[in-house]
C-alpha cells in the first residue's frame, strides 16, 4: 500500500456510480459546495469517501475500493463500503436529519427534532461510520501526513484518528454554518454525557478546525466555551485558539470562492449555447417583442434554500406591481436532493405546487410566469447564469452558497444579485448585492422589484465587483491555504 502525505475525507466523494441495464457502471460527478471545493485536489493526495448507493457498492466490489482514475478525473479515491444500515443511520439519520437541521437552525415549531429510541441506535451507527473513516485514514496516511476531514458527517473522526495516529496533522473543515450554543444544545444529553459535547470534542481532536466565515467560526468557539468550558485565546498569527483538556485547536476561516477559469471555459461550450436558446424560447418575449427579464435561481431542493418563500416573494411582486405582468419570468431550477427523507420529498412537492399555483393565477396564453425545472443539468444551470437579469439567492441559512458567487462570474450582460443576509457569501458580497432578510417575503418582493429596475450600467458595474470578490479565493488556493496553515 502506498501511503499518502495528504489525505482528504468526506462522506460524498467526487463521483458516484449508477448500474446500467447490462451491468455497466457509469460515474457521475457529485453536486454541492464540498465537491466543488475539493475537485481540484490532485497529486499525491488520496480522497477517502463513502459508498452512497448500490452503484457505488458495486464499484467498490469491482475495484477493491480504489476507484479507476479514469472515472474520477485523475483523483486517487478510496471508497468505503459500510453496512447499508449503518450508512443509512449515520447519513440520513444523524448527519442529514439532525446535524444539518441543527446547524441550519431549521427546527422551528412545528418542525421539531425527534430524539426517541431510534436516536440512540442512529448515534451508535454514526460512531461506527466515523470509526471506519478513522481506520481507513490511519491505514492510508504516511508518517506525519496532513489529513483534512470534511463536514458534519465526520465530526468524530479528528478525535478518533488522533488516538490511532498521534503523529498526524489533522484539520477539520465545516461547509455548513455552525449553530450558536443556545441552539446547538438542543442535541440530546444521552448517550455518553451528551451528543453536543461529543461532537465538539470530536472536532477539537483536530489541530485546526476551519469554517467558511468568521460568523460560523465564532459560533463554534462559543459552543466550546459555553458547553465544554473550554478557553479561547488568540495566537501570534491572529487566529483564535480553543484550549480544552490541555490540547489546543486553532480556528481558521477560509471563504471558498468560485473557480473562475473552470466556469468561464465550461460556460462557453456548445451544449450551454444550445440550452440558452431553449431557455430563451421558454422565457419568451413581451407584448412589445422585447426579451422578458429573467429572475434566476439554482438550488438543490433543500429546506434551508428557502425556495418556497422565494416563489411567494415573486408572487407578491406580481401582486404589487402589475407593470411586470408579461414582462418577467422566474426561472427556478430546484434539483432533487436527499429524497430518502420524507421532509425533503414533501418540500419538493410543495415547491412544484406553489409554482403551479402562480402559473394558474397569473399565466396567460403566451406568458408562463414561473419556469420550474427539477432535473439536474449543469449545462442548463450555466445557461441560466449567463442570461439572468436577476439572481435570487435567499437561503434561511447557508454555509457559503456558491451559486451567488458563480452567477456574477458567468453572467453575459450583468446580473443584479438579491442575496440573503444569512448566507455565508453575504460576508463577501453584501456591498454590491441587494440584501434581504430571508423570512421577509414583502421585503424580498421589494428587492426583486429594485433588482429588475436597476439600470444596465449600474448592474454591469456591480456584477464586475461581485465577480472579483467571488473569485478572491479559488478552490486550489482555498485548499493549499488550509494545508499550509495546518503544517505551520
Ligand atoms: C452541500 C453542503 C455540504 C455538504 C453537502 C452534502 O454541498 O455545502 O456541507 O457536505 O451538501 O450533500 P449530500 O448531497 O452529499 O448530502
Amino acid at each position: 500500500v502506498t501511503r499518502h502525505q495528504v489525505l482528504v475525507a468526506s462522506n460524498r466523494g467526487p463521483v458516484s456510480y449508477t448500474v446500467g441495464e447490462r451491468g455497466e457502471l457509469t460515474a457521475k460527478r457529485g453536486g454541492g459546495g464540498l465537491v466543488s471545493g475539493l475537485s481540484t485536489v490532485k497529486g499525491d493526495a488520496v480522497w477517502v469517501c463513502a459508498a452512497l448507493g448500490d452503484g457505488d457498492r458495486e464499484a467498490v466490489r469491482r475495484t477493491d475500493g480504489r476507484l479507476d482514475p479514469a472515472d474520477t478525473g485523475g483523483q486517487t479515491v478510496r471508497m468505503l463500503d459500510l453496512a447499508p444500515e449503518v450508512f443509512a443511520d449515520a447519513y440520513n439519520g444523524i448527519a442529514n436529519s439532525v446535524l444539518w437541521f441543527v446547524h441550519h437552525m431549521l427546527y422551528q415549531t412545528p418542525l421539531e427534532p425527534v430524539f426517541d429510541t431510534e436516536f440512540e441506535r442512529q448515534w451508535r451507527s454514526y460512531e461506527t461510520y466515523n470509526a471506519a473513516f478513522a481506520d481507513a485514514l490511519a491505514e492510508e496516511a504516511a508518517e506525519g501526513a496532513a489529513v483534512l476531514v470534511q463536514d458534519y458527517h465526520l465530526t468524530l473522526v479528528p478525535g478518533m484518528l488522533r488516538e490511532r495516529r498521534p503523529d498526524l496533522r489533522i484539520g477539520h473543515f465545516s461547509h455548513t454554518p455552525w449553530a450558536p450554543p443556545d441552539y446547538f444544545r438542543m442535541l440530546p444529553d444521552d448517550p455518553d454525557g451528551g451528543v453536543a459535547a461529543e461532537v465538539l470534542r470530536g472536532v477539537l481532536g483536530a489541530d485546526r478546525a476551519a469554517f467558511l466565515t468568521q460568523r460560523w467560526a465564532n459560533a463554534f468557539t462559543e459552543c466550546c466555551v459555553k458547553l465544554l468550558g473550554a478557553e479561547v485565546s488568540v495566537d501570534d498569527d491572529g487566529e483564535m485558539v480553543v484550549v480544552h483538556e490541555g490540547r489546543a485547536t486553532r480556528i481558521g476561516v477560509h471563504g471558498l470562492g468560485a473557480d473562475a477559469d473552470f466556469l468561464r471555459e465550461r460556460s462557453r461550450r456548445p451544449d450551454v449555447d444550445e440550452r440558452m436558446a431553449a431557455l430563451r424560447e421558454q422565457i419568451g418575449r413581451d407584448g412589445d417583442g422585447n426579451a422578458r427579464k429573467a429572475i434566476v435561481r439554482v438550488d438543490r431542493t433543500e429546506l434551508s434554500k428557502n425556495i418556497v418563500r422565494g416563489l411567494l416573494a415573486y408572487r407578491r411582486l406580481l401582486d404589487d406591481h402589475p407593470e411586470w405582468h408579461g414582462r418577467v419570468v422566474h426561472v427556478a431550477f430546484a434539483y432533487p436532493s436527499r429524497q430518502d427523507l420524507a421532509v425533503y420529498r414533501d418540500y419538493t412537492a410543495e415547491v412544484s405546487r406553489v409554482a403551479e399555483e402562480i402559473n394558474a393565477v397569473y399565466g396567460t396564453e403566451d406568458w408562463t410566469p414561473v419556469v420550474l425545472h427539477v432535473k439536474d443539468d449543469f449545462a442548463r444551470s450555466l445557461a441560466a447564469y449567463r442570461l439572468a437579469d436577476v439572481a435570487l439567492v435567499n437561503p434561511i441559512r447557508d454555509g457559503m452558497n456558491l451559486v451567488a458567487k458563480e452567477i456574477p462570474v458567468v453572467s453575459d450582460h450583468g446580473c443584479a444579485l438579491v442575496l440573503s443576509r444569512e448566507a455565508g457569501a453575504f460576508a463577501e458580497l453584501a456591498e454590491d448585492a441587494i440584501t434581504v432578510n430571508p423570512y421577509d417575503i414583502g421585503a424580498t418582493a421589494d428587492a426583486l422589484h429594485r433588482a429588475l429596475s436597476m439600470d444596465a450600467g449600474e448592474r454591469a458595474e456591480r456584477t464586475k465587483r461581485l465577480a472579483a470578490a467571488a473569485t478572491a479565493l479559488p478552490p486550489t488556493a482555498w485548499f493549499t491555504d488550509q494545508l499550509n496553515a495546518l503544517r505551520r
